[in-house]
Formats: C-alpha cells, structure tokens, sequence
C-alpha cells in the first residue's frame, strides 16, 4: 500500500499538462469515481487497523497534492496557454513598416522652427477664398493679368469665389482681426491654372511671412531674410536682393540666394549665374494697411512668400517638381532617413 501510494505521489509530480483537456482526462484518471487515488480510499478499509493512522494521513496527503497540482495547472493552461511571457503574444507577428515623412512636409516644419524662433506665429486660412482676400484688398488693380480666368481657377462668378492663388489672402484675414504687432507666417496650399512640367506644377505650396508694428523698416526685413537663409542653407550663404513689383508691397524685391551646389562658381542649377531665385518680398503697401483698418501713418511692416517646392527642389536637389505629387515610394522612400 505505502509503495503504491509512493508511485502515485511521484506520478503527480512529475506530471505536466499541454492543454486543458489533457489535464481534465488526468484528473478523472487520478480523483475520478474510479480514479486511482479514489480507489485508495477503498483499499483503506481492508489495511489493519495499527497500520490506518499512518496510511490515512499518508493518503489524504496525496490527495490534497494532487488537487493542488491539477488547479496550479489549470490556472496556469487558463492565463497564459500554459507558459508565462514577458512580451505580448497579441501584437503582429509581422513587422511594422514605417512611413517616411514627405520632403514638403520636412522643409515646412524647417521653415516653421526657423520663423518660430523669431517670434513669428502659425496662422492658416480656407484655400477657397473671395476676390476680396486674394486680390482686391492686396491692391491688384480690376485689370491684372492675376485675375484672369487663365491664371486663376474660378469656383463660382457674382460673386467670384476662387482657389487661392497665394497664402497672401491669410495675411488679410490675421490683420483684419488683430492690432498691430503681428508677426505671422502662413503656410497652404495654393492653385493656379498652369500647364503641369517639370517647373510648374497647378498646385503648390507657399510659405508667407508678415511683421507689422510700429518703426518697422526695409533693414528689418533683409536681416531677417539674411538670418532665415543662413538658418536654412548654413553660414557662408550670401544674400541678394534684386528689386521687383508686387501690386501689395512697396518697395518690392526677390531674393537670391548664392547656389548651394557650386558656391556661387556657376552651374546648370544655377544656370551659371551662381544666384538662385527663391523669395518675393517687400515692405507693405499702405493701402493694403488701410484695407485692413490698420493706420499706415503709425504702422509699417513687411512680408515675404516663398514656393516651399523651389525650396526643397534646391535642398534636395530634385529636379522635377511632379514628383511632389506623385506619391512614388521610390522617391520618398529616399527620405525615411532625413527623420
Ligand atoms: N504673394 C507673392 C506670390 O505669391 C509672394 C510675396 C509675398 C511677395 C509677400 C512679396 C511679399 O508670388
């Protein structure tokens, strides 16, 4: 009796179960009706009576160890399929492609820490717009090529409703809400009706830049487009500003950058001139203050807009624009690292 219990009790212990229905089948083998610890207690009755203290207390005992085991186990197949993990068995067995961020979206947010750090604020605007925000109150005159159905998409006529065709119209909407000092840049996209090559694309985005207070000056402005280009393209940038005409700036200017590529020796970039277009700009025009119930008598500012496109073409050196748009991994995949 005292060796069959001894075999039982080393039965148990040595026991692991893979699944819950093997452990059922071992505990109706061990503590069923007719299980081999149950049938103990039958065989109890015929031992001698001297010998039942010490074979009781050795039976109950195994019991107690069997039904102890086959619930540890059951516990253990019912959390965790029967192992503990320290990772998470329900996450993808595959692993997860990252995207990379868009080469527009990186210049962009370059261009937004640069400004930021110069006290300018984010300010966006609808890219449907009236005739009012995108021309009119920036001063185009009735008759300005802008205005025409060949440059300009049309949503609507009487009254005109327009696809922006620059962020300028944000500049509007901020200065006919707030006093002066401003200091905003207006980031979006902008349309105009332009056949679609490798350097004109219908669709682009602009970055636009506007400072008015009081004493604000032309020396103002070319300190901060210095700052900006140097920020941008390193140090040893040069700065030249070519004079220009905006119907809402005066006077008006574009700023050339010297070519990143050759330093300013000449290149096919650069079309051997060593100077690369990349901004308008100008102090803004009175009028365009008025327009917006601003005093130009105490108040002057100026403002700036840039195609973000040209910007990362020469960064990047991509040579044709259309790729921005046609979402080709090859090409962006090209920019997982510039995280
Ligand atoms: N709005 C002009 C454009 O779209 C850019 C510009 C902005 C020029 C501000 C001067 C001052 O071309």
């Amino acid at each position: 009796m005292k060796s069959k219990i001894l075999e039982l009790n080393q039965e148990v212990e040595k026991y692991t179960a893979n699944t819950l229905k093997d452990l059922e089948n071992f505990r109706v083998l061990m503590l069923g009706k007719k299980g081999k610890i149950t049938e103990l207690f039958s065989d109890f009755k015929t031992i001698p009576n001297e010998e039942k203290r010490e074979i009781g207390k050795l039976i109950n005992d195994l019991k107690n160890f069997a039904v102890n085991k086959i619930a540890h186990l059951k516990e253990e197949l019912e959390t965790s399929s029967g192992k503990t993990y320290d990772y998470d068995l329900s996450l993808p067995g595959y692993p997860q492609k990252f995207g990379s961020r868009h080469p527009i979206s990186l210049v962009k947010e370059e261009l937004f820490d640069i400004f930021k750090n110069l006290g300018f604020s984010i300010a966006e605007g609808p890219e449907i717009e009236d005739d009012w925000h995108v021309f009119s109150s920036l001063n185009f005159p009735d008759e300005h090529p802008a205005r025409d159905m060949q440059d300009t998409f049309f949503v609507k006529s009487e009254p005109e409703i327009l696809l922006r065709t620059h962020t300028s119209s944000v500049q509007i909407r901020v200065m006919e809400k707030e006093k002066p000092p401003i200091r905003v840049i207006c980031p979006g996209r902008v349309f105009r009706n332009e056949a679609i090559s490798a350097r004109a694309h219908c669709i682009f985005h602009q970055v636009e830049g506007l400072y008015v207070d009081e004493n604000v000056s032309f020396a103002d402005l070319k300190q901060t487009l210095l700052f900006f280009a140097q920020e941008l393209f390193g140090k040893d940038v040069k700065i030249r500003l070519r004079p220009s005409y905006f119907p809402f700036t005066e006077p008006s200017a574009e700023m050339d950058v010297s070519c990143n590529l050759c330093n300013g020796k000449g290149c096919s970039v650069c079309k051997y001139t060593g100077w690369l277009e990349i901004l308008g700009c100008g102090m803004v025009d009175p009028n365009v203050l008025e327009n917006c119930n601003i005093n130009s008598k105490k108040y002057s500012g100026y403002a700036f807009g840039m195609g973000i496109e040209r910007i990362a073409m020469l960064k990047y050196q991509v040579k044709d624009l259309r790729m921005y748009f046609e979402n080709d991994l090859r090409f962006l995949n090209q920019f997982s690292s510039v995280l």
